[in-house]
């Protein structure tokens, strides 16, 4: 049978999560703004302490200089109270690397030999769950991690991935995303302290069509369709393998993110919660820029298909019939990457993944 579980989405463990994806550190470093911004007018609540959260943190390596940059501005303006920096993520993301990098035993510099009275704690709930105390989180933060949906609603028979669906499978996948999503906003607005804001930086697609992997070269989900499609062709995997390989993700529109907030009917309106900031951007892909510089291909090829990997091989892995035996479903990820990187490394114009990402400030009413 091919692997059927959903939820196989953890990222690549040990701490190596941030090296291999250096883009989204820009991605979160660009969101500072929007957070400052935030800060600045969500009120004070004297004698509690200032709860921050980071909603899909991974190994909080990406968010760590942002976060530092976040408690300093929370101090300059609620001088008295202390700081609770709640990271969470999925119950089987690698929590000691979190650990590891906050207490800089990493080597990474870490916020905490800055600030005294700062509490560092950890949640090991999905984000479409409670995660904290009802009216108690003064900001919550998130990256590029809710575009992974809570299930995958059916499998995508011509795709990889819901941005190459169509008709059915693109419509199951379109309601199960909108109920993710509200939901998402409804925990979020229990969880929010009257005033509080929420700063949800999310891959989505912007107004002109374009998306991860999407932005004028070549399509990266389109590559990796034709490379598992290939390997349907040559025999290495089955059409029911194949199909299995649908990636329990989707990436919504500026539309589809502002719609339930917008509409002042809508339970996500009624619990108090409106849109303040809206902006779509595009963060180009570092090992495409540093390619442009270096220009050797084979380099670009060994150090670009890995950080694909680091979020897809998961996926790529258990949608293999679990009759194989282990050793050979790790050969054809392996083998499968192995061919993307083939293709970069022959002809590497046009590949990239330039990250495209809706940027939210989402406000929770006072009383
Ligand atoms: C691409 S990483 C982003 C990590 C970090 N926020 C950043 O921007 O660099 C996506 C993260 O979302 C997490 N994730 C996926 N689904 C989740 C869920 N339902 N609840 C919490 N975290 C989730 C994954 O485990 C992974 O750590």
């Amino acid at each position: 049978m091919p692997g059927n579980d959903t939820t196989h989405v953890a990222m690549t463990t040990g701490g190596t999560y941030s090296l291999a994806t250096r883009g989204a550190k820009d991605v979160i470093d660009g969101a500072w703004p929007l957070v400052r911004a935030a800060i600045g007018r969500i009120p004070d609540r004297p004698g509690r302490p200032f709860t921050l959260s980071d909603m899909g943190t991974a190994d909080g390596g990406t968010s760590l200089d942002m976060i530092g940059d976040a408690i300093a501005a929370i101090r300059e303006r609620f001088r008295e109270r202390d700081v609770q920096v709640v990271y969470t993520d999925q119950p089987r993301n690698d929590y000691n690397a979190i650990f590891r990098m906050v207490h800089g035993l990493t080597g990474q510099v870490s916020y905490l030999d800055r600030f005294e009275n700062v509490q560092v704690l950890a949640s090991a709930t999905s984000f479409y769950d409670p995660i904290l105390p009802s009216g108690t989180l003064d900001l919550g933060f998130s990256a590029t991690a809710m575009h992974w949906m809570s299930r995958k609603p059916c499998d995508i028979p011509d795709h990889v991935q819901a941005v190459g669906a169509s008709g059915a499978s693109l419509a199951e996948f379109q309601l199960q995303a909108t109920k993710d999503w509200e939901s998402i906003l409804l925990r979020r607005a229990a969880e929010l302290a009257p005033g509080g804001r929420l700063v949800l930086v999310n891959f989505g697609i912007d107004d002109e069509g374009r998306y991860l992997g999407n932005t004028g070269g070549i399509n990266m989900f389109d590559t990796f369709d034709a490379i598992w499609r290939g390997f349907v062709e040559n025999g290495t995997i089955s059409e029911a393998e194949y199909a299995a390989m649908t990636l329990p993700q989707y990436y919504k529109t500026v539309q589809e993110f502002r719609a339930p907030l917008d509409d002042r009917h809508s339970q996500v309106s009624q619990a108090g919660l409106s849109v303040e900031h809206c902006e779509t951007r595009v963060v180009p892909c570092p090992f495409a820029a540093e390619f442009d510089n270096h220009g050797d291909a084979a380099r670009f090829a060994s150090d670009y298909v890995p950080t694909l990997r680091s979020w897809s091989a998961a996926t790529f892995r258990a949608a293999l019939d679990t009759g194989r035996p282990d050793d050979e479903r790790d050969r054809i990820v392996d083998d499968f990457y192995g061919a993307y990187e083939t293709m970069v490394r022959e002809s590497p114009e046009g590949h990239a993944m330039d990250y495209v990402h809706v940027y939210l400030t989402i406000a929770k009413t006072e009383p």
